[in-house]
């Protein structure tokens, strides 16, 4: 049995990267491949429950350090209990958010300790990095705007304010340019089929992707 492929997507609030990981999905499903979509924080029963801490409330509910205590106990729920089991099976992993964003929202954006982040990454993540991870870029302000417009009340990240944001876009685009065996920039202000384009072909030009079954 061959080890499944583990995609992620990142990126900002409001860069449209749920949609996108959904058609990437489907594309996948439509070549014969079984695939897991999945999302952080969240992914697994337990996960699920710590995101509610983590999503709701107010904005300064948590410093830095706790969220990436709470984050990293829901990482570990998820590796364990979804992504390494579905890839053991051969199934492919897509994952909406993965440990990058606690590199840039926790580390970059938040000032948190990134020896502490690189300590559980290697506890927890381990060698179970994804294999491409694709880093939608978007301008904060249209990001958050276009966030807002959605509304919901899990919104607590989306009210750390535009220098934050800021901060967090910076954070992304250096963490993707640290690691570009895995990480493409994707233009998230593209129309949604431009976007969808840029990654299918980011997609095929990193992971063979099986052709469609007879
Ligand atoms: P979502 O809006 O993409 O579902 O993600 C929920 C929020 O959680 C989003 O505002 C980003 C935040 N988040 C972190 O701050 N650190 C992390 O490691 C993850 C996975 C998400």
């Amino acid at each position: 049995m061959t080890r499944g492929r583990f995609i992620s997507f990142e990126g900002g609030e409001g860069a449209g990267k749920s949609t996108q990981a959904a058609r990437l999905a489907d594309r996948l499903r439509a070549r014969g491949l079984q695939v897991v979509a999945t999302r952080e924080p969240g992914g697994s029963p337990g996960a699920e429950a710590l995101r509610r801490l983590l999503v709701q409330g107010e904005a300064d509910r948590w410093s830095a350090t706790a969220e990436t205590l709470i984050l990293y106990a829901a990482r570990d729920d998820h590796l364990t209990r979804t992504i390494r089991p579905a890839l053991d099976r051969g199934a492919w992993v897509i994952s909406d958010r993965f440990a990058d964003s606690t590199r840039a929202y926790q580390g970059a954006a938040g000032g948190g300790s990134t020896a502490l982040i690189a300590a559980l990454e290697q506890a927890v993540v381990g060698a179970d990095w994804p294999d491409l991870t694709l880093v939608f870029d978007l301008d904060p302000a249209l990001g958050l705007e276009r966030a807002a417009g959605r509304g919901g009340a899990d919104a607590r990240f989306e009210g750390k304010g535009l220098a934050f944001h800021q901060r967090l876009r910076e954070g992304f685009r250096a963490l993707a340019a640290a690691e570009p065996a895995r990480c493409v920039m994707i233009d998230a202000s593209g129309s949604p089929e431009a976007v969808e384009a840029a990654i299918w072909s980011a997609v095929q030009a990193r992971l063979p992707v099986p052709e469609p079954a007879a």
